[in-house]
């Protein structure tokens, strides 16, 4: 029951004090308290070697995916993982191009008939920021969801932020941290006394 628990970030912006990363922080935050939690802050777009899915189909065959660069860590992290959580600035109405690769060799946790082979009950928590108020923030953040979800996520929360032009940045915002740190707080395992 108390047991620990293993908590991924996956934080897709190439900056490190945005709305997103905050938000995701917070999160983190909250799912730390005085829990026996073990977490772990991936930031991808720093990484060195980053290869785009080539369709090779080898993980159809094995259950992995066959390249070996810097991502293969956060794909053994996320088998591992209780919970992940995603975050990603909207770009041009989707995902960071970092955040993209990452879902494509995601493909190599799907079997050769679409099923997950993560196991069940692994949690995810997508945070998605914007800045303009008339984007398409509501529609990315379903269709990275539709995705989480086939590829074999419960979706423990969404929190979608639009930082009003750069005027309202998360940061500056009590509420939405608030509201991060209390869905981290789901993931606390408070040790009994
Ligand atoms: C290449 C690029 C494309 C962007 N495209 C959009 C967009 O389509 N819609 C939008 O609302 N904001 C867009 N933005 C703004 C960011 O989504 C916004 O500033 C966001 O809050 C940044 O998140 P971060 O602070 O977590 O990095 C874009 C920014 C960049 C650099």
């Amino acid at each position: 029951m108390n047991s620990m628990g293993k908590i991924v970030a996956i934080s897709c912006s190439p900056n490190p004090e945005g709305s997103s990363a905050k938000i995701t922080d917070a999160f983190l935050d909250g799912a730390m308290g005085l829990s026996t939690n073990i977490v772990t802050l991936h930031r991808p777009t720093k990484f060195k070697s980053v290869q785009d899915c080539n369709r090779c189909m080898e993980c159809k065959k094995t259950g992995r995916c066959k390249i070996d660069d810097d991502v293969t860590v956060v794909l053994d992290d996320i088998v591992d993982a209780d919970c992940v959580v995603f975050s990603t600035p909207l770009y041009f109405n989707g995902p960071t191009a970092t955040y993209k690769v990452i879902e494509d060799r995601m493909y190599s946790f799907l079997d050769k008939d679409r099923k997950s082979t993560l196991k069940p009950g692994k949690k995810a928590v997508l945070v998605i920021s914007s800045c303009y108020p008339d984007s398409e923030l509501q529609a990315a953040s379903d269709r990275l969801k539709k995705n989480l979800e086939l590829i074999g996520f419960e979706i423990l929360g969404v929190i979608t932020y639009c930082d009003q032009k750069r005027k309202a940045p998360a940061a500056k915002n009590p509420e939405v941290l608030r509201e991060a740190k209390e869905l981290g707080s789901k993931m606390r395992n408070t040790p009994t006394v």
